[in-house]
């Protein structure tokens, strides 16, 4: 019923009465009160006047509401421990595929690699649940899929030069303003789901621990809608995902990345790989020229540019 309110009023930006509102809706004007209230608690700025209600301002909070026609695959937290952990309980217990799980801030945020992932207020955390019907093998596809789709746009909503760093994170001259942590499951060798969860800086301030982190606020120059860019990533993500796992996908990742052609470093637990990044495999391996002229692929670790010798 809040959502059926808040449309109504957005639907002119000018006063709508109680008698209007109770009537359209088919509910008593106490009702209607009612959810007025609650709304307010929400954060939502009606006024009230002789005349009626009108939506003055609206948080930057996203509700399930808040996207018309995914209502019921948003999930809103306003604070959790760790969306990925939500959204493996749903996809575990069957939920449909593009289910979101989004926070405000997380106690627990996860980054690759066991690191924390700093989740202030302002930034936009979720976790997009896929169950693709895929080999595993080619589920890195659909990773790569994802942060093309995430630096596409945000160059295009905000006009920065998004780029993608092996394998997935997302960098605005050589900031990072947004990861992606992954977790599949599978049976034998097709993924049952593939849980993906983004995190972006966009109007939190950079972690102080994180010097090489950038926000969107920064980059812009004031704060954005969180809502206005998760709904474009969403509709820019399902709008292709049938090919999201082909091998085409590997070559737009290639248009989209700053690794390729630079030095790096590729840090495992156990290893150390040097070299030149020469190309991506057609799983998303990155292919490193090393000292002595081998290729070395390596398919998982923290990739670390350096400035040429
Ligand atoms: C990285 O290390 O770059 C990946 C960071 C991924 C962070 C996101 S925020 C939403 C989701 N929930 C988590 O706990 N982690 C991911």
């Amino acid at each position: 019923m809040k959502s059926a309110i808040l449309r109504r009023l957005r639907k002119q930006d000018a006063v709508v009465s109680g008698e209007t509102l109770s009537r359209e809706l088919g509910l008593s004007r106490v009702a209607i009160w009612k959810h007025i209230q609650g709304l307010r608690a929400l954060g939502y700025g009606i006024t009230a006047s002789a005349r009626g209600y009108r939506l003055a301002e609206a948080p930057d909070t996203p509700y399930a509401w808040e996207f018309p026609g995914r209502e019921p695959l948003i999930h809103y937290h306003a604070r959790t421990d760790s969306t990925m952990k939500i959204a493996r309980q749903m996809a575990r217990t069957g939920c449909p595929p593009f289910s979101v799980v989004v926070a405000d801030a997380q106690t627990r945020g996860r980054g690759r690699m066991q690191r924390v992932w700093c989740s202030e207020k302002g930034g936009l955390y979720f976790t997009l649940i896929l169950r693709p019907s895929v080999a595993l093998i080619h589920s890195a596809r659909i990773n790569l899929y994802a942060a093309i789709i995430l630096a596409g746009t945000l160059r295009g909503m905000f006009a920065i030069d998004a780029r993608v760093k092996w394998p997935n994170d997302i960098l605005v001259k050589e900031k990072k303003i947004a990861g992606l942590l992954t977790e599949v499951e599978a049976e034998a060798d097709q993924v049952t789901y593939m849980n993906i969860g983004i995190g972006i800086n966009v109007n939190n301030d950079p972690p102080a621990s994180e010097p090489r982190a950038a926000t969107i606020k920064q980059l812009v120059g004031g704060p954005v809608s969180r809502i206005a860019l998760l709904a474009a990533f969403l509709d820019a993500f399902e709008a292709d995902f049938s090919v999201a796992a082909e091998n085409g996908v590997i070559h737009r990742w290639k248009a989209a990345t700053v690794t390729l052609g630079r030095r790096v470093e590729v840090v495992t637990p156990r290893t150390v790989t040097r070299g030149l990044a020469v190309d991506i495999d057609e799983n998303g391996g990155l292919m490193i020229r090393q000292a002595d002229g081998s290729i070395k692929t390596v398919v998982y670790g923290d990739c670390f540019h350096r400035k040429s010798p």
